[in-house]
């Protein structure tokens, strides 16, 4: 239950940190919001575009921001809320201002390429989910049967890294995981350009997002089928050996998934695969 001061502020304080544009310089503009209670950050955000003004009364371009479920579903308006990173529509108002009762502060997440004031280019998780080939293949459309069997004890182990929504949490918190920004080249196409993109994501580290998926698809009955090419790309330059084991990415995970759990099996998964490879030779 959240509790309220007895006193309810008249105003919310919002700063924001804003940028026009990709590689544009960022800067800091404060709002002043009519506070009502059980708002989320969501809610200040359209309050402020119903009328973008700042709190010395300039006239503004609204904020831009991403979202989508409003219920921590999707993942989409991640962004660093009072210094920490998580979603925006379940930050709720009431309790930031006990964090800080003097403004509440925004920002777009530090490691991916900003778009437009709290909107990112989250594309690079994406890229990480296809290097370890988060899914399961299915080579036509017909009912193929039922698939193989899994036990209640083995889906209760995997159930965990299911609930991953793709946010991005875990990638701004962890130190081994590093911001690229690419520009195009004029003489570059798109897609050289995107070929370039995915090589230099493909060449820095996964993280632990990607993981926990590679472990979640390993321990699927029908994903076991492609489980060495998952761990072939964990052992890839990027892969898990890059993690620090600093278990910032586990703290900050808003469905409490178990990511360092996922990282020790990847480690022990990597190392087996390694051994096998050399026997191999
Ligand atoms: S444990 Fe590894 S993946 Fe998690 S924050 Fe630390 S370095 Fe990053
Ligand atoms: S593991 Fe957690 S923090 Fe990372 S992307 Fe998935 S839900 Fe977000
Ligand atoms: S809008 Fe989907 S998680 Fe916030």
């Amino acid at each position: 239950m959240i509790s309220r001061s007895k006193t309810s502020p008249e105003h919310v304080e919002v700063r924001v940190l804003r940028q026009a544009a990709p590689q544009q310089r960022s800067y800091w503009e404060r709002f002043r919001v009519a506070y009502e209670p059980d708002m989320n950050v969501i809610s200040v955000l359209q309050r402020i575009a119903a009328r973008p003004r700042t709190a010395d009364g300039q006239d503004v371009t609204p904020v831009a921001w991403d979202c989508n479920c409003l219920e921590e579903v999707c993942g989409a308006c991640t962004m660093v809320v009072n210094g920490r990173v998580r979603q925006s529509c379940s930050a709720l108002v009431d309790r930031l201002l006990e964090e800080n009762p003097a403004e509440i502060e925004l920002r777009p997440m530090t490691k991916f390429p900003v778009l437009r004031d709290l909107m990112v280019d989250r594309s690079r998780l994406f890229r990480a989910l296809e290097k370890v080939k988060a899914w399961v293949p299915v080579d036509s459309y017909h009912d193929m049967g039922a698939g193989p069997r899994q036990s209640p004890e083995a889906q209760q182990e995997s159930y965990p890294y299911s609930q991953c929504m793709s946010c991005g949490c875990c990638l701004d918190a962890c130190p081994q995981y590093r911001k690229i920004e690419l520009i195009q080249r004029d003489d570059e196409t798109d897609e050289q350009f995107a070929a370039r993109q995915a090589a230099t994501y493909d060449r820095n580290f996964v993280g632990p997002h990607a993981i926990a998926q590679a472990i979640l698809f390993n321990q699927n009955p029908t994903g076991q089928m492609n489980a060495d090419e998952r761990v072939e790309a964990l052992t890839a330059p990027g892969g898990v050996q890059v993690c620090g084991n600093a278990q910032n990415c586990v703290s900050v995970c808003p469905k409490e998934i178990p990511l360092t759990t996922a990282i020790a099996q990847a480690g022990r998964a990597a190392t087996v695969h390694s051994i096998k490879r050399w026997f191999d030779r």
